[in-house]
């Protein structure tokens, strides 16, 4: 089934949060951000902005009528600086006029009076002085001290990533209108509905249930909108309750860039043993959150970095640390895979570095480690494992020994054009970290002419959650897609929802439709067992037709609403599914956080013009573990997106602030993301099928964030073309690796030392 939005998308008809039609009288809003990332704020001079023609008012802190408070996970957040400023950006005032020009010159007029303060950017730094968002966290398996004197060969090393913008194509916005009774709907473009909902109760003193927050769609959040979606919202809802009257603010793309938060920087150092069969005993890593200046949802990203620390592989003796580091930097904040990919990074970086120490292929030692089913993941989980099964199979279809052999015989024949490969097992955990965020409800009504409304907590984010929910419904009821409508999310049909994040979305949502669904068809199914005589057991609906044993009977699916509507059963029901299984102790570090992991293999191939530093991906081909796939088509787009996106980020998309702590890279002429060009020109993607029971929908695994994590296999397909052109490279785990990096790589006269290299985007000479 194709995507239910593909026609209007297409058409450019799909309804976004900027094409609603204003009431009268709608004012807006511009947010005025503070010009330095740290200092005290000590006067505003909002003199000039006053005699901006078309001001309304010019808010600050101190006209908050409730708490001055957005700290999701930790209380250290004010929507507004009223005293302490800690990151370029942050908002200082938020000005309301009759139009959007007025706001924005209104905003240009403001002067803070500010006493700076020293600005750290840099983690390592802000954990020396011991400004941590929260105490580490650790992970501990088995025992690497005991283990190191078993090893045959250990190698260290320090890794430098970098963040990435999330450029969702429609940047933040929001939409407040005052109702009767003190209510407030608000339009957001939010992941987290509830979250905007709660944010909005906190700051305003109204009561929840008179908060309707609604959302159509996005056009992309990516992560970026899964908490920080909240700041644009209630600076809305709050102009709007003190003025009474509707308040709309759509940043500006260069707003968004620099007053957001991306996903974190980390850097890390890591000591990884290896016996003499290439076996991984020991892995300690050490991670340095980036967190930037409050805490947001760095740890719950955290959680998810030291979860994926050793990626698709089994080490017997890991002991991972990671600190959540306080700069003064935007908040940084979920980005597809989470903190994931942060981990992942390092321990390939760590097997790099061992198969470059071994002069061997890296390929070997993943090979040789790659967890099997009924091994232990570090947090105590046991696998049910498909890390060999995907690679075997990427082995058979793709043949990696004749790429690599076609690949050397290419580079004996070219000196200044070099090819490059690697493979990139991926393994992602399923379910939110946090346990009780894994829980949905949907509510489904059955109107008398036999069509069906849906509403769940989902939000439709591009990745297609709507379609799928409609074919849960559409299959579960036996009845055509035209009949099955997904409606807008909001907080009054779907209350207390969980963001839609963490890839589980269609997994948890969909799971309470099929439940809500189940229920009004044996509802529907009862009132006719009695008529036809029969067992329920031997009654189905297919094509809208009622089959006795596999034979139609004359009851369809219309007659049968109609009959219930006539003798006054119930034709709405809601669905409430919270994932079994799971669970975490935090205390002890173990316990079973995921209700089923995703795998996968992928061979990625470039190109590197050794004159230019520039590069091509030349392929990317993937085994894929989908489960079994409830639709190719839109799980397809999941994975093309998120291998491009994940190769952006380890490649060309580079966040620069300087020491000051001010973005430099703020606007699309700076910040380079993935275009066409950079587009890998060739995507396989094969399905592992993989029938085992497991607690996706319809055993259709989640498919939104693990893809991305097969981007990271770029850096070092990159790593090996350079290699090919000089052996003797010093190559630091530093990413993204621009066409910069490349060429400093192939020709600097000195290695490249690890630490100078790291710190130069981080704007610390
Ligand atoms: N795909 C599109 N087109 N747009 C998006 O914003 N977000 C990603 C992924 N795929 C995103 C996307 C992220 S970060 C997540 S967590 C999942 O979709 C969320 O949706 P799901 O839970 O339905 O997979
Ligand atoms: N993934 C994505 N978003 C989240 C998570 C998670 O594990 N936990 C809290 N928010
Ligand atoms: Mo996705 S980072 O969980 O919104």
């Amino acid at each position: 089934m194709k995507n239910i939005d593909a026609d209007t998308h297409l058409t450019g008809t799909s309804v976004y949060l900027d094409d609603l039609p204003l009431l009268q009288g709608t004012l807006f809003a511009a947010a005025y951000g503070a010009p330095v990332a740290h200092g005290i704020l000590r006067r505003l001079d909002i003199s000039e902005a006053l005699q901006i023609p078309g001001l309304i008012r010019i808010f600050t802190a101190k006209d908050i009528p409730g708490e001055n408070q957005i700290g999701g996970i930790i209380p250290d957040e004010p929507l507004l600086a009223d005293h302490h400023i800690h990151f370029a950006g942050m908002p200082l005032a938020l000005v309301v006029a009759h139009n959007r020009d007025a706001a924005r010159a209104a905003v240009k007029k403001i002067q803070a009076i500010i006493d700076p303060l020293e600005v750290i950017t840099n983690p390592r730094i802000a954990q020396a002085r011991g400004e941590l968002i929260m105490p580490p966290k650790s992970v501990i398996q088995g025992d690497t001290a005991e283990a190191w004197p078993r090893c045959t060969h250990i190698f260290e090393g320090a890794i430098d990533i970098n963040g990435q913008e999330h450029l969702y194509i429609e940047t933040q916005g929001a939409y407040a209108i005052p109702q009767e009774h003190g209510a407030l709907k608000v339009y957001s473009s939010t992941q987290g509905p509830t979250a905007v909902q709660r944010t909005i109760a906190r700051v305003s003193g109204i009561p929840m249930h008179r908060i309707e927050v609604v959302v159509t769609r996005l056009g992309g959040g990516f992560g970026g909108k899964e908490d920080q979606a909240n700041t644009w919202a209630a600076l809305c809802a709050l102009a709007a309750q003190l003025l009474h009257r509707p308040v709309k603010y759509v940043l500006h793309r260069m707003e968004d860039m620099t007053m957001t938060g991306k996903r974190h920087p980390y850097m890390a150092d890591f000591k990884i043993g290896l016996d003499a069969a290439l076996k991984i005993l020991a892995y300690e890593v050490t991670f340095f959150q980036n967190a930037g200046a409050s805490a947001d949802l760095s740890p719950a990203v955290l959680q998810r970095t030291l979860f994926h620390c050793t990626n698709a592989y089994y080490i017997p003796n890991v002991s991972a640390t990671a600190y959540s580091c306080r700069t003064h930097l935007p908040p940084n904040t979920a980005f597809r895979g989470f903190g994931g990919p942060q981990g992942m990074y390092v321990i390939e970086a760590a097997i790099a570095a061992a198969a470059t120490g071994l002069h061997i292929d890296k390929a070997q030692i993943q090979r040789a480690n790659l967890i099997q089913t009924g091994d232990a993941f570090p947090y105590g989980q046991i696998a049910e494992s498909e890390a060999v099964s995907s690679w075997q199979k990427a082995e058979s279809l793709y043949e990696p020994d004749k790429i690599r052999a076609s690949i050397h015989a290419f580079n004996a024949a070219h000196s200044l054009v070099k090819k490059g490969m690697a493979l990139m097992p991926i393994c992602f955990g399923i379910s939110f970290t946090n346990t009780l965020m894994n829980n949905a409800r949907s509510l489904v009504h059955i109107y008398s002419d036999g069509s069906v409304g849906i509403s769940t907590g989902a939000v439709e984010m591009g990745q297609g959650v709507n379609t799928k929910i409609l074919q849960v419904a559409a299959q579960t009821f036996g009845i055509s897609y035209e009949r099955v409508k997904i409606n807008a999310t909001s907080t009054y049909t779907v209350a207390n929802t969980s963001p839609s994040a963490a890839s589980a979305t269609t997994d948890l949502n969909g799971k309470a439709t099929l439940i809500a669904c189940n229920a009004l068809l044996e509802r529907l199914l009862d009132l006719i067992v009695k008529d036809l005589g029969v067992e329920r057991k031997c009654l189905s609906i297919q094509q809208e037709v009622v089959l006795n044993n596999g034979v139609p009977t004359d009851w369809n699916w219309v007659r049968l609403v109609n009959t219930a509507f006539v003798q006054r059963v119930a034709l709405s029901e809601n669905g409430h599914y919270a994932t079994p299984v799971i669970h975490y102790d935090p205390i002890s570090g173990k316990g079973h956080p995921f209700a089923y992991h995703v795998y996968g293999t992928a061979i990625i191939e470039v190109t590197v013009d050794c004159l230019r530093g520039t590069y091509e991906t030349d392929s990317v081909k993937v085994v894929h573990d989908f489960g079994r796939s409830m639709n190719p088509d839109i799980d397809r787009g999941q994975i093309e997106g998120g291998i491009v996106q994940g190769i952006g980020w380890m490649t060309l998309e580079e966040v620069i602030y300087n020491q000051e702590g001010k973005l430099l890279s703020n606007a699309l002429s700076t910040y380079k993301v993935p275009d066409i060009y950079a587009v890998p020109k060739e995507i396989l993607i094969e399905h592992l099928h993989t029938d085992m029971d497991n607690l996706a929908i319809f055993r259709s695994k989640a498919v939104g964030e693990p893809p991305l994590m097969y981007g990271i296999g770029a850096w070092f397909a990159l790593r090996d073309a350079i290699l090919a052109f000089r052996p003797d490279a010093v190559l630091p785990f530093v990413a993204p690796m621009t066409p910069e990096k490349v060429l400093m790589a192939l020709y600097a006269k000195q290695p490249v030392p690890a630490y100078e290299e790291k710190v130069s985007h981080l704007g610390i000479d």
